[in-house]
């Protein structure tokens, strides 16, 4: 039968199923296609701008020209659907099913434990899964490339490795395959050496490539049979043409020279979503085959300005091994620059043309391009040119030469001549999937046999508008011969070309120049060697600098998980204490689970966009919705005035306005929302809603400006031991010292979500949300619309990631979806957008910490004195909890007999920060252990010693007169010691240190001791509901939250024992305020300590009823003891509660007992340091943490490892930054850095201490979600030791101040080499700097 289809019609396969599509709009992209119309929400929605992975699909494509299939991976979030024509796209739902068969890709993450609150698993899955596709046996590194753009702010990422390194080599599973079963049942494998393992390779399925979707037959026959024709698709603001031949591309640009030329959609796509840019035309020539030939000559390759990033690379990895080694200097330089240039998915669409025209300021290629002397070869309706890339080429910001109407049709790139070397730089504030911070590409070529400079470009990348040369200083040095003198010269040149005001885009300015000048040093060694190597010098480079050339370590190291297997004689049937795997990892691996944003639309459902202040402090004169509610699809504008009960939420030391009344403090404040039928009318609609300002002068924005014009939220605290000012008299020494540590945003993969359903009947609504807090919404909501608690229930079926950020924002901005529906009386979805999201829900608190320190010399600390001042933004929230919570902690381990502190919670006019997981904790913590470092420093002692000298010994009372015993933290302090090696490392890196300039190594151990429990008694409660139905089926509730963190594995795992029936009985469904009523935060890592006691009760008062049934017929199953049951009128169904500790605090006589107990831990951490960018590498971790007995090992150690990476990205990379009129710049993972896999130690060891207990807490177990994210900052002061070597080189000694985080621009002025010594200081009163330091 003839195909009468419109031969412009899209036809794509998803999954092996056909699409046909007559008119897609362009500016849909293929995530929002995959989950709305397809109803395939296994692919995430998360940052939309290609940053994070969570939404990677596989794109295949068959290619007439090679006749092969190529699979690659893609950001679905940049993919225009109008783009897929003839691909075949595969989602997490097409590798396998729970209802099926599951993938092997999916079985190994989930049973390796790599699944937590399982937002990235799919993205993960699917980056794995391309990878296998193209290379079924990959090495690690290949792994490691594959994931470099997938984020997750769970896991740590060690377990995904774990997980997918199995497919590399064949397993060597210790059991045999007789094993009763592993992971996924909660029996643990064992080692070679009899040591429980987490999972048991044996256990997984093979790969099996013949399971895989084929590629649709269909799509290969048209394209060997079919001539492709022009497309064009028509959407609300934007037409789609997508020429199939040069010559029509070429006039289609002649007739539109504003239209973009779509091909990788990595600038295009992310600058209409986030900056507004619309396009009436866009042009799409992908199927144009000209721009992706490849033509070698002698002279070097023309390579299409079609091709992809990945593929360049491909071609020019190839060249590298083919031709001479002196030809491939340029190629080798680009290679190196493309490793890391965004992450896979990133480069598998890009394209060359795409990344030139671009003209990123910090582009990692043009530098390069520029210095390698490349040619564009332009076409356009004048016909065909060549231009070079030179220092006239990049004009401005994004600007080119170019004329709108060229079209780069190729690249040229030259072979590299004799005695010509090229060398590429980049340093980034992470090492992979960031934007370079500067770049850098640098070409030499001497006189032959001679070191007489010929030739010399050297181009660099974030230091101005566009890439830029250095041509003044090229010219100090070429005609000169290469050496000391002359390289002198050209760093003041290089300083006196490159200069930066302090309010250049990106901040940073010192740093940015300092690193053009250690680059050049860089590329002088570089060139040094060679010439050495030539034999064109005589003198080697010497020893100690070698290392400055050398790269940092990379090789990922086998970790080590140490726990203790269970009893022997504990029933193989009693999961407790084994490490069962996350009870949703499956499902969240395949793509099934579902998140509050993957449920089906309700009928007739609105999308409410929150309309936010733009402007610190302001009188709002007006809000006109006019021009909004013109807009097609734009239903109603919501204003305070539309709530009909409560304009304020309340809680614990907090009142907020729900949405702005009549002022704003902050930019970023919530003042009104659009509700429209779709999330675009609702988004188009919010643009265009005009508020008018009166600004108020005076806004307050640092925690200086605020100590300075006294802007405190009351209450303030202090506390004090001993007599701290009259303790100072006493001492040897007095050191005075402060440090600040920056904001952490919570950045969970899941962004607030929420939909509220009105019922329609007796003012009911159910609400649908991502919160820790399902109570805390229920309550703000009933408050808000004046009515009972009783009509409003929530329901969280699972949260993907939180860390303390979903309990007050969500509840507030639940109330105001609420009110839109309720005056609506539709049903409102309110999801926000990452970069919404990261400006309105505030972060972690930023504290500036002062002390002043007294000891002895032989280091005994006597006295000490912190004042610590949160910047705690322009309302409360939980503020003064936070700070109670620091001072609470000052004490850390040391016993330091007269200890005060202040704290203070500065009002700002920021966004309101809230809680973070550690809860202020993180931050005291930091300032003490920075303290006794600095004691350290004074005293010329090791930081060990003086720990190890003052922590708190025998039986103790805290400053707060809280009782406890230290002997688990000592266990901790030597065990930690023992397992890290850590006297001969010490040595060791001392040595190191003594041989190497440039590279130095640093190592720390830290300690800490953590309070579980809510302080405010009356929040330790908890409750649960057991139903059992008549077949036996067990569904459980109870009142915490499952956000990643396991508690509902826990749970499970507590049922099994006390039913003593398999974990598999045990159904959890979801979090509900009409199952378990007026229920606490699932916070505070105390949610398995009361919810565990809970349900415990609820099973053991049905195991108590059944008693008799069982005496009477033992030997009867579960299902029939039920059956019999429920004939004999027992109820099976109960509840159980816990009334948890009475904790307190009385601040008015500064003493309590405001934990139950504590946990401790111990972590030592070795980095080595690039002094002169400030690069580092994490080359090893040893964790030891008392957690009691765990009840889940897996789950327990998943907590350590992901609280870790939180710390480490704390305290070394996240950086939020704020203008000067107080507005977010850092709004998406562009901006701001969470640790990705890069990050992760190279060997990261965890071991839980043996032979603990615990009185306080379900089966001896301890709180673990928290305490150990402070460990991170071993990195920290692992850095700081680096860099102490690094200022004695430079004749610096005594006590220095490095901030947190201690980003690489930190780092490396900190170490004070001597080009960053030749940097001078930017006056801060020439130019309004970029950010501030709030
Ligand atoms: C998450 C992320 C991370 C990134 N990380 C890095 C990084 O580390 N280093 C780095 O250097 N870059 C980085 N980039 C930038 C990326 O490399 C560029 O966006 C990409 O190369 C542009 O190519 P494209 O095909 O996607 O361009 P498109 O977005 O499709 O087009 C971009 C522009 O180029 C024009 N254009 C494209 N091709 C041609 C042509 N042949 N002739 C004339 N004009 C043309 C278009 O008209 C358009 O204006 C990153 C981008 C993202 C989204
Ligand atoms: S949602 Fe696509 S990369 Fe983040
Ligand atoms: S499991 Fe990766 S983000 Fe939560």
């Amino acid at each position: 039968m003839a195909d009468k289809r419109n031969p412009e019609t899209l036809l794509f396969y998803v999954n092996g199923k056909k699409i046909l599509e007559e008119n897609v709009d362009p500016e849909t992209m293929l995530v929002f296609y995959l989950r709305e119309k397809l109803k395939l929400t296994g692919t995430k929605h998360s940052c939309g701008g290609g940053g994070c992975g969570a939404c990677t699909v596989m794109v295949s494509r068959y290619q007439p020209r090679t006749k092969t299939i190529m699979h690659f991976s893609a950001n679905a979030c940049l993919l225009p659907v109008c783009q897929l024509h003839l691909a075949a796209v595969t989602t997490a739902e097409g590798l396998g099913s729970c209802r099926t068969r599951i993938h092997a890709v999916q079985e190994r993450i989930a049973k390796a434990h790599g699944s937590q609150c399982g937002f990235c698993t799919p993205g993960m899955v699917m980056s794995m899964y391309a990878l296998l596709r193209t290379r079924p046996q990959p090495t690690l590194d290949d792994i490691i490339e594959a994931l470099g753009g997938n984020l997750c702010r769970c896991t740590g990422y060690r377990p995904i490795i774990d997980g997918f390194r199995t497919f590399c080599r064949a397993s060597d599973c210790c059991q045999a395959n007789s094993m009763e079963g592993c992971s996924a049942n909660g029996q643990s494998a064992n080692d070679k050496n009899g040591a429980p393992e987490l999972f048991c390779k044996d256990d997984f399925r093979p790969l099996d490539p013949t399971q895989e979707l084929i590629f649709p037959p269909e799509l290969i026959l048209i394209a060997e049979s079919q001539r492709p024709i022009t497309q064009t698709f028509q959407g609300e603001q934007t037409t789609w043409v997508s020429p199939v031949s040069l010559e029509e591309l070429v006039q289609l640009k002649g007739r539109y020279p504003e239209a973009p030329l779509v091909l990788g959609n990595t600038n295009v796509g992310p600058s209409m979503k986030f900056k507004g840019s619309r396009h009436p035309v866009i042009i799409c020539p992908t199927r144009v085959s000209e721009l992706y030939d490849i033509t070698h000559t002698p002279q070097g390759v023309w390579v299409g300005a079609g091709c992809t990033l990945s593929a360049v690379k491909a071609l020019l990895e190839k060249l590298v091994l083919e031709l001479p080694l002196d030809q491939v200097e340029t190629f080798s330089a680009l290679v190196q620059q493309l490793g890391h240039l965004g992450g896979w998915q990133i480069r598998n669409v890009a394209s060359l043309g795409g990344n030139i025209v671009s003209a990123y300021p910090n582009s990692d290629l043009n530098p390069v391009l520029c210095a390698g002397r490349c040619v564009l070869r332009i076409i356009s309706q004048g016909g065909e040119r060549e231009i070079p890339m030179n220092e006239n080429f990049f004009t401005g910001f994004g600007k080119t030469l170019l004329n709108p109407e060229d079209v780069v049709l190729s690249v040229f790139i030259p072979v590299s001549e004799k005695g010509e070397f090229v060398r590429a730089f980049r340093q980034a504030p992470r090492k992979e999937n960031a934007l370079a911070t500067v770049t850098a590409g640098m070409r030499v070529r001497f006189r032959p046999g001679t070191c007489m400079v010929e030739d010399l470009s050297i181009f660099y990348g974030g230091v101005g508008p566009c890439t830029v040369a250095t041509t003044k200083t090229c010219q100090h040095i070429i005609g000169r011969p290469w050496n000391e003198e002359t390289l002198n010269d050209a760093y003041t040149a290089l300083l006196q070309e490159i200069s930066l005001p302090p309010s250049a885009p990106g901040g940073k300015v010192e740093f940015r120049r300092a690193l053009t000048l250690s680059f050049l040093f860089k590329f002088n060694l570089h060139v040094l060697q060679k010439l050495r190597e030539m034999g064109i010098i005589l003198e080697d480079v010497q020893g100690e600098m070698v290392s400055a050339i050398q790269g940092l370590p990379e090789q990922l190291q086998p970790c080590v998980q140490e726990f203790q297997e269970v009893p022997q004689d504990q029933p193989s049937l009693d999961p407790v204490g084994r490490p069962l795997m996350h009870r949703s990892a499956i499902n969240q691996a395949t793509g099934e689970a579902v998140y509050c944003d993957d449920m089906a639309k309700v009928q007739g459902e609105l999308f409410m966009v929150i309309v936010t202040s733009t402007r610190a402090r302001a009188n709002i004169i007006k809000i006109d919705d006019s021009e909004a509610l013109k807009l097609p699809g734009v239903v109603d504008v919501i204003t305070t005035r539309d709530i009909p009960g409560k304009k304020f939420l309340s809680f614990p030391g907090m009142e907020e306005e729900v949405l702005a009344v009549s002022e704003v403090t902050c930019v970023g404040q919530m003042v009104c929302a659009v509700v429209a039928d779709t999330k675009e009318h609702a988004k188009q609609g919010a643009a265009v809603v005009k508020v008018d300002y009166e600004d108020i002068p005076g806004p307050v924005f640092t925690i200086e400006e605020a100590i300075e014009k006294h802007s405190f939220f009351e209450p303030q605290r202090m506390i004090e031991r001993g007599n701290v000012t009259e303790a100072f008299e006493k001492t040897d020494q007095v050191f005075e010292g402060e440090i600040h540590l920056g904001g952490q945003e919570h950045f969970y993969m899941e962004t607030q979500s929420m939909i509220v359903v009105p019922s329609g009947e007796e003012k009911e609504l159910k609400v649908y949300l991502s919160s820790q807090h399902p109570t805390y919404a229920q309550e703000s909501i009933a408050e808000t619309l004046g009515i009972p608690s009783n009509r409003v229930s929530c329901h969280v079926k699972r949260v993907g990631g939180a860390f303390g950020g979903k309990v007050t924002k969500t509840a507030m901005m639940a109330s105001i979806t609420a009110v839109a529906a309720w005056k609506t009386g539709r049903a409102v979805r309110c999801v926000l957008e990452r970069g919404d999201d990261m400006l309105i829900t505030g972060a972690r608190h930023p504290v500036l910490g002062k002390y002043k320190v007294g000891f002895m010399n032989d280091g005994k600390i006597i006295a000490a004195d912190l004042q610590y001042y949160s910047n705690a933004g322009h309302t409360a929230d939980e503020s003064i909890l936070v700070i109670e919570k620091i001072l609470l902690h000052m004490d850390n381990v040391y016993n330091i007999p007269n200890l005060r502190g202040w704290g203070m919670a500065c009002k700002t006019n920021l966004p309101s920060n809230t809680a973070f997981r550690g809860f202020g904790v993180p931050q005291t913590l930091l300032v003490v252990e920075n303290m006794v470092n600095d004691v350290a420093i004074k005293l010329g002692r090791t930081a060990e010693e003086i720990r190890e000298k003052n922590m708190y010994k025998g039986q103790s009372l805290t400053h707060y007169k809280m009782e406890f015993d230290p002997q688990n933290l000592h266990r901790c302090w030597d065990e930690c010691l023992e397992k890290a090696t850590y006297h001969s490392r010490r040595a060791a890196i001392t040595k190191f240190n003594e041989g190497s300039r440039y590279k130095k190594k640093g190592l720390a151990i830290i300690p800490i001791k953590y309070g579980i429990a809510f302080t405010e008694g009356f929040l330790n409660q908890a409750a649960a509901l057991v139903h059992i139905y008549k077949d036996g089926s067990v569904l459980l509730s109870h009142g915490g939250t499952e956000m990643g963190q396991g508690l509902h594995t826990k749970m499970q795992q507590v049922a099994s024992r006390e039913l003593r029936i398999p974990a598999s009985l045990i159904h959890i469904s979801e979090t509900s305020t009409n199952t378990v009523p007026n229920t606490c935060p699932s916070a505070a890592s105390f949610g398995t300590d009361a919810n565990g006691m809970a349900v415990k009760e609820a099973c053991q008062k049905l195991r108590r009823r059944l008693e008799p049934i069982i005496k009477e017929n033992p030997k009867g199953t579960w299902s029939s003891w039920i059956m019999k049951a429920f004939l004999q009128k027992i109820s099976l169904s109960a509840t159980g509660f816990y009334r948890g500790h009475d904790l307190y605090m009385n601040w008015e006589k500064q003493e309590g007992q405001p934990y139950a107990y504590f946990v401790y831990g111990v972590c030592c951490s070795e980095v080595e340091v690039d002094c002169l960018t400030g690069d580092y590498r994490t080359l090893r971790t040893d964790i030891v943490v008392d957690m009691g007995k765990s009840i889940n090992p897996s789950i327990d150690i998943g907590q350590i490892e992901g609280a870790f990476t939180q710390g480490l990205g704390l305290f070394t990379m996240e950086e939020l930054k704020f203008s000067p009129s107080g507005v977010l710049h850092t709004r998406g993972p562009s901006q701001y850095k969470i640790p990705a896999l890069c990050d992760m130690p190279l060997q990261l060891n965890v071991h839980l201490l043996a032979g603990s207990g615990n009185a306080h807490a379900i089966y001896s177990s301890k709180g673990i979600g928290e305490p150990v994210l402070f460990l991170g900052s071993s990195v920290f002061f692992a850095i700081k030791d680096a860099v102490v070597a690094s200022r004695q080189e430079a004749g610096l000694s005594g006590p220095f101040r490095l901030d947190s985080p201690a980003t690489p621009d930190r780092t490396c002025l900190a170490c004070a080499t001597r080009f960053a010594q030749m940097v001078p200081a930017s006056d801060p009163e020439s130019s309004q700097p970029w950010a501030i330091h709030v």
